[in-house]
């Protein structure tokens, strides 16, 4: 659980045995399960769970932008909506977006814009409503990367899938996708998101303090992470049309069955 006051925070975020706080080794991601297709009235959903993170992406698109004045006549215009729920955090969250979830979708949109082709869609809007229903460090990151799922589940045209993590340094070493506990009592942080068409940073958002040559290690541990990550959305992508196929295989077959013995 995430710790908001100061004075709790741990005094190391190591153990003696040399792990992180929470078992891991410094490069160790959490475990990240994925799944597409999750919500019905959806034009294409995802949802992921990262360590504690667990996040919705509903997309719907393109469609007719309201309100009305917001629309482009020369390209379509992605619209992102991150919210926390009230009951994500260890203190409750007002319900109405604060500035935090407002920067946080303009970002998530800045990431995931470049992979979309909005110039061929004039006129029209797409939406992505991120639901964080619990959250524990790195929900930015990981709203990106389900957020990506989702446009593909919707069957939008994309340049690539975009992915997300994010590095840092606590306690003076360099790590590998920081939790709650570490991104509030680290050193540094440094969500990173990558658009596979061009292999290109589309976030690279710093906060804290690192020497030049650890940021460059931080952008070499970044990029290994995020080509796992990476690997686990395709999968997540095609595991959907494996179940859809083999489910279809079974309805044949039965009605194969079905019809030997009229
Ligand atoms: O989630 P992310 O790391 O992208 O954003 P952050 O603003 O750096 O927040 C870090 C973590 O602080 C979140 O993931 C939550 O676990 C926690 N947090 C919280 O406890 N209460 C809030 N109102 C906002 C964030």
């Amino acid at each position: 659980m995430t710790l908001l006051i100061k004075d709790e925070y741990p005094e190391k975020l190591f153990r003696e045995d040399g792990k992180r706080l929470d078992g891991r080794d410094l490069f160790e991601l959490r475990p990240i399960k994925m799944e597409v297709g999750v919500i019905d009235n959806a034009d294409g959903s995802a949802y992921i769970e990262w360590g504690n993170n667990k996040i919705y992406a509903a997309v719907y698109g393109p469609r007719e932008v309201h309100p009305h004045h917001l629309a482009k006549p020369d390209r379509g215009i992605l619209r992102v909506f991150y919210r926390m729920s009230t009951f994500s955090v260890f203190e409750r969250k007002r319900p109405a977006p604060g500035r935090r979830e407002k920067e946080i979708s303009m970002i998530i949109g800045e990431c995931l814009e470049p992979v979309l082709f909005l110039e061929l869609y004039p006129g029209t809007s797409f939406e992505v409503f991120i639901q964080v229903i619990d959250a524990d460090g790195g929900t930015r990151c990981a709203s990106t990367t389900v957020a990506s799922l989702a446009l593909a589940d919707a069957g939008i045209p994309m340049r690539s899938l975009v992915t997300a993590v994010a590095v840092g340094k606590i306690d003076g070493k360099l790590i590998v996708d920081l939790s709650g506990i570490e991104d509030k009592a680290g050193e540094a942080d440094l969500p990173c998101a990558m658009t596979w068409f061009n292999n290109e940073f589309s976030l690279l958002q710093f906060d804290g303090d690192m020497t030049l040559e650890e940021y460059n290690e931080c952008l070499d541990l970044a990029t290994e992470a995020l080509k796992k990550i990476y690997d686990l959305q395709k999968d997540a992508l095609k595991r959907k049309y494996i179940d859809i196929q083999e489910r279809i295989s079974q309805q044949n077959e039965k009605n194969n069955q079905e019809r030997g013995e009229e």
